[in-house]
């Protein structure tokens, strides 16, 4: 299984990808079926509950694996409600998305009294969160932050606080120890492995 795939708009997902990935069927937090990368899901649970003990918040799943039907649908929904130009920067061709990997997640945070606060209902809120708690964890279940503030010329997408990336504890550690994006890493290996 290759956990450090890179998929961007410059690498689109080749089609037999997915037929190499262990995808399992979990519940979001809306209680809907969603697959993810069993490794991907059995390192978030251990995430949440880390979360859950030393940072006093609850994470949940708002959105794994998406098939490419699914993320057209998204990216005209998102054309629809806020135009071409906002719609590109936050959501990937179709082809082009780590969603399709199975390996990437969006979280949702709970909020006490309200339940839990998607990022497109309250961006500044729910950030503060993410980067307060969630982020400086990521690396150490393998995770990384795939598009962080500062880096969109090279991710190619906003900054997004609630999308992360599987990728194992070597390459997740190296990222973050190192401040840089999956896109720097690959350059750095000599861009051989892709
Ligand atoms: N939001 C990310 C870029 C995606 O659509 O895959
Ligand atoms: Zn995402």
């Amino acid at each position: 299984m290759k956990y450090d795939i890179l998929v961007n708009r410059q690498n689109k997902i080749s089609d037999d990808f997915i037929n190499d990935v262990k995808l399992i069927n979990i519940k979001d937090v809306n209680g809907n079926d969603v697959l993810i990368e069993e490794k991907a899901f059995s390192q978030f649970l251990k995430l949440k509950h880390y979360l859950m003990e030393y940072e006093d918040i609850i994470v949940e799943i708002e959105c794994a694996y998406r098939s490419k039907i699914e993320q057209e649908i998204i990216y005209e929904e998102f054309v629809s409600m806020y135009g071409e130009n906002y719609a590109s920067s936050f959501v990937a061709p179709i082809g082009c998305s780590e969603h399709h990997t199975g390996l990437a997640i969006d979280l949702i945070i709970y909020f006490d009294k309200e339940g839990f606060i998607s990022c497109n209902d309250n961006f500044d809120r729910t950030t503060l969160v993410f980067e307060e708690k969630v982020h400086k964890h990521l690396s150490d279940f393998g995770f990384i932050l795939r598009y962080p503030k500062g880096r969109e010329d090279i991710t190619g997408y906003s900054y997004e606080p609630w999308h992360i990336r599987y990728v194992g504890k070597s390459i997740s550690t190296e990222i973050f120890n190192c401040g840089i994006t999956l896109e720097e890493y690959y350059e750095k290996i000599g861009n051989n492995n892709i």
